[in-house]
């Protein structure tokens, strides 16, 4: 065995060279690599081998280009362009042996090889515009001759990881080897390319598939229109797009290549990008608890209880038994119940794909009833009743005497204190907040909110099994409406407050809109069902809600709320509802005035930085970047603006913002006063990112 360098090692197994890299966790295209890649080749290609196969060690091929390293200063290392030109022009056989993630840049290098045999449970894509970007080591201009136009278009604009087996039906993958044999598997594949004579297939050089798309503009014309709405506000999928079009356009692979160079530098410098990749991480660092190791001893949760088959109670119990996890759910009314087990087996039958037995599998983990002891064997239990705290107390209570014990129970309440709720228990080291969101089996995130008493080791369970059923965890502390609806709150008030000084609800969705949410509050309002916490006997027309409500204007669900709805419910501007704001405006003795686009955005976002400012001055959050997790997986932040904080250090960081409160505050008062914090981290010259709970 050649020892290459630290990471990359050179063995022969008969006429066969082995390359083998082992840079955890994910074999990224580090400098490192990329030397032992280029080192590795040339050594290989001086010796007397008849064939190379790169094959990884640990859980993964290449997963792409190291992204740590991206705006980095670069080290002088061999470039990925230098390897992968070794690689297609190798005069002996290369073949690429794929076990878990071919990706980005990893996949770019596989497709220099002239061959690729992987195990069925390995997956391809190439993700790069999940990160802003798109693939610049020559993907773009290499799927497509591979897998067609079409196939590669909507590959790389979702960044989807093609499974094994529909790669090698695509033609991505030459050979699916038995699991746990790829390197027997790649080996006697790089034989038989040398007894076989097999030709050196090299990608760049075979344009069958790109003539097929030759002269048919309208191609790409419909694939843009189709995604539109997808692609709102996004860079990263045009800017794929136009590679592929290079790819059937140019008049040779190196023109592809240098339009490919041309837009990756575009988008590598944009901000979207910057936001993507620093989103990248906060997703994962938002996981890791400082005092709660990743080694915390966890409970084992065999069994789930839930409490409440509404709204929230039945998507809650979906998620559990989709990954098989057995579900009790307890109801008081039999009406309830009956309702709730409907809606979730609609919600089944209407999901992408469903296949009946796999909705019965999953149906069957689900057990509705009305007998409260039914929860005395499960591991977790959550309650998802109404958001009241007698009745949150009252169901704590009983659940403290019926709950075996080492029981987790959990509240879904959006803003009551969880201590309060947990005081209600003996127990209260075993009680948390379980924050999902609506529609609970669809929405990502999930907070997990932590009691004064929450032990570690619950803390650890739930983080654990909010990735077990496909969320991501945020931990919070209590406080009212945790970080999520504590911020909203900010936002919603001054929503209210433009309409009654002269922005029209229209107005305020359209600029949040074009900011890139998927619509704006009063929208939302709308679709949500204005009456919700709405009593109509203590209505006294006091606010434009009461108004409309009176009116039977309820939303889309009635035809009309804040908006007008035609039959398919496309919202128009109603007069009715202009002719009820002015004359509130009126009878506020206000005169009602132009407002800026530029003054409804900061007045919804900047309270907001602000109310994060102050939740990290509470320690009720555990760093900045969890707050942007938090926004961008449940209240629909544009992932390419990063999140409000790193929104807040992109436009010009707590000075701009700072200047921008006090000014609202002379004007408007104290709902703008800047909190401490954000005053110290101006005067300090720092960043809202450097913030920490
Ligand atoms: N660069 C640097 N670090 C990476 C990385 C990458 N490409 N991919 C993963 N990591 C790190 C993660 O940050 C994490 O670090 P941590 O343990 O310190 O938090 C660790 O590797 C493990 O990652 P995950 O927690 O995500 O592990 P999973 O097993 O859940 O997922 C994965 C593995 C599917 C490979 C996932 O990490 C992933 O999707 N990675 C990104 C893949 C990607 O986007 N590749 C394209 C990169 S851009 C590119 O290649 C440009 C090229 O075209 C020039
Ligand atoms: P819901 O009104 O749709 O459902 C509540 C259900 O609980 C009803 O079916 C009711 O019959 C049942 N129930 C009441 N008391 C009970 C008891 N003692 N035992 C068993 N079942 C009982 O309410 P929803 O919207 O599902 O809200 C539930 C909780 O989730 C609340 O705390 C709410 O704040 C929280 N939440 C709601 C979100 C939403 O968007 N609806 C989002 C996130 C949290």
């Amino acid at each position: 065995m050649t020892e290459i360098n630290s990471v990359t090692t050179l063995t022969r197994e008969g006429d066969v060279a082995v390359i083998t890299l082992n840079s955890p966790p994910v074999n990224a295209l580090s400098a490192n690599v990329r030397d032992g890649l280029y080192e590795g080749f040339k050594a290989a290609g001086a010796s007397d081998a008849k064939a190379i196969v790169l094959i990884c060690e640990g859980r993964t091929f290449i997963a792409g280009a190291d992204i740590t390293e991206f705006g980095a200063p670069g080290k002088p290392s061999a470039s990925l362009f230098d390897v992968q030109t070794m690689m297609e022009n190798s005069p002996v056989p290369v073949v690429a042996a794929i076990h878990g993630t071919a990706l980005g840049g990893g996949l770019e290098v596989a497709l220099c090889a002239h061959y690729r045999v992987a195990v069925p449970s390995a997956r391809l894509g190439l993700p790069e515009v999940a990160l802003g970007l798109l693939p610049g080591a020559g993907g773009t201009q290499r799927l497509p001759r591979v897998v067609g136009v079409e196939t590669a278009l909507e590959m790389m604009t979702s960044g989807r990881h093609v499974p094994a087996p529909e790669a090698a039906k695509l033609g991505l993958v030459d050979e699916l080897a038995p699991e746990g044999q790829l390197k027997e598997a790649a080996i006697a594949f790089a034989n038989k390319c040398v007894a076989e004579n097999k030709p050196l297939v090299k990608i760049s050089e075979n344009n069958t598939k790109l003539e097929a798309a030759k002269g048919k503009p309208e191609i790409f014309a419909e694939f843009r229109k189709k995604n539109a709405r997808k692609f709102r506000g996004f860079d990263a999928p045009e800017a794929n797009i136009k590679c592929i079009e290079a790819a059937v356009n140019s008049n040779s692979f190196e023109e592809g290549l240098a339009e490919e160079r041309r837009l990756f530098g575009g988008l590598m410098s944009g901000s979207q990008s910057a936001a993507q990749r620093y989103y990248f991480f906060a997703e994962r660092q938002a996981a890791k608890i400082p005092d709660v190791p990743d080694d915390t001893p966890v409970r084992e949760i065999k069994k789930v209880g839930v409490l409440g088959a509404g709204t929230m109670g039945g998507g809650i119990s979906m998620n559990f038994a989709n990954v098989g996890i057995p579900v009790t759910i307890v109801e008081v009314q039999q009406e309830a119940l009956d309702r709730g087990m409907k809606v979730i087996r609609g919600n089944y039958e209407r999901s992408r794909g469903a296949k009946p037995e796999e909705t019965e599998a999953r149906m069957s983990r689900l057990t509705g009833t009305l007998d409260f002891n039914a929860l005395a064997d499960c591991d977790l239990i959550i309650e998802a009743v109404f958001e009241r705290m007698d009745i949150k107390k009252d169901v704590f209570a009983r659940l403290d005497k019926v709950a075996k014990p080492g029981a987790i129970l959990a509240s879904n309440t959006s803003y009551l204190n969880v201590d309060e709720i947990a005081s209600a228990t003996s127990r209260p080291q075993d009680v948390i907040g379980l924050h999902f969101f609506s529609p609970a089996n669809v929405m990502k995130l999930l907070e997990v909110i932590r009691g004064e008493k929450t032990a570690k080791d619950v803390i650890a369970t739930s983080m654990k099994l909010a990735k077990k059923i496909g969320k991501i965890a945020v931990l919070a502390g209590v406080c009212p409406g945790f970080i999520g609806n504590r911020m909203l709150s900010q936002r919603q008030r001054e929503a209210q407050k433009l309409v009654l000084e002269g922005a029209m609800p229209w107005d305020v969705d359209r600029v949040l809109y074009d900011f890139g949410f998927p619509m704006g509050p009063f929208a939302m309002s709308d679709l949500a069902g204005l009456d919700i916490g709405w009593v109509k006997e203590n209505s006294k027309g006091e606010t434009i809600r009461d108004v409309l409500c009176e009116m039977d204007r309820r939303g889309q669900k009635t035809g009309a709320g804040y908006y007008d709805y035609d039959e398919n419910r496309t919202a128009k501007p109603s007069p009715v509802t202009e002719k009820i704001i002015n004359d509130f405006i009126v009878k506020s003795g206000r005169n009602p005035r132009k407002i800026s686009d530029e003054e409804i955005l900061e007045r919804c976002v900047f309270p907001m930085i602000n109310e994060g400012v102050k939740i990290l001055e509470e320690g009720k959050a555990i760093r900045s970047s969890d707050i942007d997790v938090v926004w961008v997986n449940g209240y629909g932040w544009p992932v390419y603006r990063g999140g409000p904080m790193f929104y807040g250090d992109l436009i010009g960081g707590p000075q701009k913002v700072l200047a921008k409160m006090k000014e609202f505050q002379g004007a408007m008062g104290d709902d703008f006063k800047p909190s401490a914090l954000l005053e110290k981290l101006a005067a300090d010259g720092k960043k809202f990112g450097d913030l920490k709970g």
